[in-house]
C-alpha cells in the first residue's frame, strides 16, 4: 500500500496583476452577476466564458421555486456557449459573484456539477479552458479544471 498525494496549482493574484484579457473576462463575469435571478439564495453568481473566436458570452444563475430546476452561472453559461457556438473552443470561463449588494471578497469555486460540465468543454474542443474565480480582495487562476477536478470521470472512461 502507498499514499498517493494529489497537488492542485492555483495562481493566487490580484485583480491589477492581471493582463487585459483576464480583466475583461471578469468584468463581464462581474457585470452578468447583476442579472442572476436569485430570489431564494440571494447569491447571485455571474459567468463570462471567453470564444476562441474573441466572443464573450455571459451568464448567471436562475433559481426555481422547485430548487433543483434552477442552474449554475457557469452552466448557463457554457450550455448557450455549446447550443450557439458548438464548432469554437472555449479558452477562459471567469466567475464572480454578488451577496448582499456587494462582490465577494474570498473567490467563488464552481460546484461539483459545474466542474464536470467544465471538464466536459475542454474535453469537447480538447482545449483547456483558464478558470479565473474572483473576489474583491483576491483572483485565483487555474490552468483548467483538471486542477480543480483530479480522478475525474470522462469520456475515456466509457
Ligand atoms: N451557484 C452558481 O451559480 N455557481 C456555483 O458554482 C455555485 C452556486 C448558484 C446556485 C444557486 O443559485 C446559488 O448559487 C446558491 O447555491
Amino acid at each position: 500500500m502507498k499514499k498517493a498525494n494529489i497537488v492542485t496549482n492555483i495562481l493566487v493574484c490580484s485583480y491589477n496583476e492581471l493582463t487585459e484579457e483576464q480583466k475583461k473576462v471578469i468584468d463581464c463575469a462581474k457585470d452578468a452577476c447583476t442579472r442572476a435571478y436569485a430570489p431564494y439564495s440571494c447569491f447571485s453568481v455571474g459567468a463570462a466564458a471567453l470564444l476562441a473566436n474573441g466572443e464573450i458570452i455571459k451568464g448567471s444563475n436562475q433559481e426555481n421555486a422547485a430548487y433543483p430546476s434552477g442552474i449554475c452561472a457557469e452552466r448557463t453559461t457554457l450550455f448557450y456557449a455549446g447550443a450557439n457556438y458548438p464548432d469554437t473552443p472555449v479558452c477562459k470561463l471567469a466567475i464572480a459573484a454578488m451577496k448582499d449588494g456587494a462582490y465577494i471578497t474570498e473567490p467563488t469555486a464552481p460546484c461539483g456539477a459545474c466542474r464536470q460540465v467544465i471538464l466536459e468543454t475542454e474535453n469537447r474542443y480538447s482545449s483547456p479552458i483558464e478558470i479565473l474565480l474572483y473576489g474583491e480582495e483576491k483572483v485565483y487562476i487555474v490552468s483548467s479544471i483538471k486542477e480543480l477536478l483530479p480522478l475525474s470521470f470522462g469520456k475515456e472512461n466509457l
